[in-house]
């Protein structure tokens, strides 16, 4: 089963994927997360994407395809995949076609996260993440450990206030299109409303997809 997870920075995706991953027997793709990795080990990726991300605009989408295809050939998505902020612009929805295409497969769903700017702005202002395996907690500090693989928490430079507003414009301006696109082209379109407890946000997309 394919899944993309859609929606605002900061609307629960990251959070959200590991559980709906685990229902549906599927692994889990963040391109922010290889997108981070690869700035962290300095790799020619990471030295490309660390300005664009900093800044809180978007990586360019040849960039974002090649690491789509690639993973998605690999051996671990055999089964498919939760994609999680995978699609930001419509050029990327239409290569995520032809990738899934090339592996015999189609999109199952898109899951829209839905929630306000006010929710947004107080989940990143609180928001550390673990800087090994990437977990988002809200209401610990940097430096704390994480809880499960005992890596530092930090901050993300893109959740301070410059960057996180210039990433809802970003959002407003090239990825909302991308809903109406596959709207247009008859995806199956399932919408979550995103506030409340994570276990509640996770109950209700799951009924939403019926698992
Ligand atoms: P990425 O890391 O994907 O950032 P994002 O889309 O802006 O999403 P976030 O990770 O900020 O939010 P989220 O929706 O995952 O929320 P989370 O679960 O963490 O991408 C970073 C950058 O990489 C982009 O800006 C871009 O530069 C680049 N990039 C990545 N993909 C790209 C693409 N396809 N094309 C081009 N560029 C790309 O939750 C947020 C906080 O809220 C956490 O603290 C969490 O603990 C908390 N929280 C979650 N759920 C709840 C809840 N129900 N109640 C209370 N708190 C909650």
């Amino acid at each position: 089963m394919d899944i993309l997870l859609f929606g605002k920075p900061g609307a629960g995706k990251g959070t959200q994927a590991p559980m709906l991953a685990e229902s549906l027997g599927a692994a889990t793709l963040a391109t922010g997360d290889v997108l981070r990795g690869a700035v962290r080990e300095g790799t020619p990726l990471g030295k490309k994407a660390k300005e664009y991300m900093d800044r809180g605009d978007l990586v360019p989408d040849d960039v974002i395809l090649g690491i789509v295809g690639e993973a998605l050939a690999s051996k671990p998505y055999a089964n498919g995949a939760i994609l999680d902020g995978v699609v930001r612009t419509v050029p990327q929805a239409e290569g995520l076609e032809k990738v899934l295409k090339s592996v015999g497969r189609k999109l199952d769903a898109l899951v829209y996260f839905d929630i306000d700017n006010e929710h947004i702005v107080e989940r990143l202002s609180g928001r550390t993440v673990c800087e090994k395996c990437q977990t988002p907690y809200m209401g610990r500090n940097a430096g704390e450990k994480c809880e499960k693989c005992g890596g530092t928490l930090v901050r993300r430079k893109d959740d301070e206030p410059d960057a996180v507003r210039n990433r809802l414009k970003v959002y407003e301006r090239q990825t909302a299109p991308v809903f109406d696109w596959y709207r247009r082209n008859g995806a199956r379109i399932v919408t979550v409303d995103a506030v409340g407890t994570v276990s509640e946000v996770t109950q209700r997309a799951r009924k939403a997809l019926g698992r």
